[in-house]
């Protein structure tokens, strides 16, 4: 939609997505198909594989993917599946494997880390076979902040195209040489888009998040960004945008305590310090938000209709680790708590949702950014 804060359009209140459209099987198929094949999906960390061999199996939109680090240190996607009668190859979700050699569980088809066939198990080929047109089945792939991106399109869209942002906007934090202090995993009961939604307001953050409320001032008024204060005067009114309006007095970070856990990241102008978040989203898998000690990545990915896996990654410089009496367990314990209040509400939408499967919501003028997301999700054709 409009960005244009006076556009009249943008004040008005619109119906939003019908209730079916966040359960039914045809709706997620369709999404998946129009969405997650199609678009570049953060699947992990470039440090979980760092050596030649090691990979990552993961799971997108009903396909098995195969990550891996090749001998060059060049990051690389397959299906996961192999060319002879389709097993999958990755034993586990994240391994090594020995010798370069990707060996079919099955009849122990093999391949190099560059995908090429190179035995059809213990007998030779027949007279005629093609070895190179047997090779495991590419992707594309892309590292980005220490991020990996792969697509199940062949064919991709441009790289930057799901970003909010400018692809530098968090250079200052140097996340690719970031490592993950703590990861958890939950499963929440929701519809991805119902995450995304709660993910893309504010006006439930005074009821929902008392804590962060108090923590992030313009949050406890119910307000995503300080440009959107109603009673401020244009010259206050700007920010940068994907930034808050600063902490509570006194506070530094998003904590227990408001206090830093780590060492402030030294590349952050006065700007990015003070800010107390900066956001990043890259549609659909992914947002990272920059504080001024760690970064928290969000990555997620739909289980099922009614099913959202989430990701979370704490990351801090690999040196702030090695500190001694290092404790991540305060920004960790106040962002889950966060998350977790979050969780519940978007559980709570979705079990309403199930009410009255053809009614539609209302979306008011504060919900501009949610109204935004629908308009993306028609835009790929996802959505009617
Ligand atoms: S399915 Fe892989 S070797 Fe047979
Ligand atoms: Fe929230």
């Amino acid at each position: 939609m409009s960005s244009d804060r006076t556009d009249p359009a943008r004040h008005a209140a619109v119906p939003s997505l019908p209730a079916h459209a966040y359960f039914e099987a045809d709706a997620h198929e369709r999404e998946l198909r129009r969405v997650w094949r199609r678009h570049w999906i953060c699947a992990g960390r470039a440090e979980e594989i760092a050596a030649a061999g090691e990979y990552l199996a993961v799971r997108i939109a009903d396909r098995g993917i195969l990550l891996l680090r090749d001998e060059q240190g060049g990051l690389r996607g397959y299906l996961d599946s192999c060319r002879h009668r389709g097993a999958a190859l990755c034993p586990s979700e994240r391994g090594r494997f020995p010798r370069a050699a990707i060996v079919c569980p099955y009849h122990a088809w093999t391949y190099d880390l560059q995908g090429r066939l190179l035995r059809t198990g213990a007998r030779p080929p027949p007279e005629g076979f093609d070895r190179d047109a047997h090779g495991l089945r590419p992707l594309p792939v892309r590292e980005w902040s220490g991020f990996l991106f792969v697509c199940l399109d062949p064919d991709p869209p441009p790289f930057a195209a799901g970003f909010d942002q400018p692809l530098e906007r968090l250079d200052a934090w140097r996340l690719a040489d970031c490592v993950s202090a703590h990861r958890s995993v939950l499963t929440i009961a929701c519809n991805w888009k119902v995450f995304w939604e709660n993910y893309n307001e504010c006006l439930h953050c005074p009821g929902v998040h008392p804590g962060l409320s108090r923590l992030v001032p313009i949050y406890g008024r119910g307000l995503l960004e300080a440009r959107d204060d109603p009673d401020s005067r244009p010259q206050t009114a700007g920010g940068e945008p994907g930034t808050g309006d600063g902490l509570r007095h006194g506070a530094r970070s998003w904590t227990t305590t408001g206090e830093l856990v780590g060492p402030e990241f030294p590349g952050l102008g006065a700007a990015d310090r003070q800010a107390g978040q900066v956001y990043v989203t890259a549609l659909p898998s992914l947002f990272v938000v920059g504080h001024a000690d760690y970064a928290r990545a969000v990555r997620m990915r739909p289980l099922g209709p009614e099913t959202t896996e989430l990701r979370v990654d704490y990351l801090f410089p690999r040196e702030a680790l090695a500190m001694p009496g290092f404790d991540p367990s305060p920004a960790v314990e106040f962002a889950e708590r966060v998350l977790g209040e979050d969780a519940a509400i978007c559980e709570t939408n979705q079990r309403g949702l199930r009410a009255a499967p053809q009614a539609r919501g209302v979306l008011m003028p504060e919900e501009y950014a949610v109204r935004a997301f629908h308009d993306w999700l028609r835009a790929e054709g996802a959505i009617d």
